[in-house]
């Protein structure tokens, strides 16, 4: 599927942001390889540190759906930003566990713009599993 396309989506999944805290609804969706999309939006909630994001929602949503690392292709995420909208700290540290280390992370804004780099690039040095050990 074409990132266009993609972005089209996760658009579609922006529309289902709560976000009437921030006024910042940010849509992300998951390609998997048997080419089923899973969408998630950003869920706010009163009790600010609760609030949850577009990518992680859509992560979990793959994941609740059977979906694991090695059945996903892509992830493709938008915003209304100056320039394409990046993944937080804490989605980026949950994507370098849930999502394949070389897959294309398509970072959008709403005029278009389009950033494509791997969780290796966004979060080098990463903590994982394997420190515990
Ligand atoms: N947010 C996301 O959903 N994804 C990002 O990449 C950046 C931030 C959400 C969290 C919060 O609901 C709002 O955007 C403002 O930070």
């Amino acid at each position: 599927m074409e990132t266009k396309q993609l972005i089209e989506l996760a658009k579609e999944a922006r529309k289902l942001s709560y976000s009437p805290y921030s006024n910042f609804a940010v849509g992300a969706v998951i390609l998997t390889k048997d080419g089923k999309i899973f969408k998630g939006s950003n869920i706010e909630n009163a009790s600010y540190p609760l609030c949850m994001c577009a990518e992680r929602n859509a992560l979990y949503n793959a994941y609740m759906n059977g979906y694991k690392k090695e059945d996903l292709v892509s992830l493709t995420l938008v915003a209304d930003t100056d320039t394409p909208c990046t993944p937080c700290g804490a989605c980026r540290q949950v994507i370098s566990e849930l999502f394949p280390k070389n897959a294309p992370i398509n970072m959008a804004n709403m005029k278009g713009e389009v950033l494509t780099m791997t969780i290796e690039e966004l979060l080098p040095l990463s903590f994982s599993g394997e420190d515990l050990k």
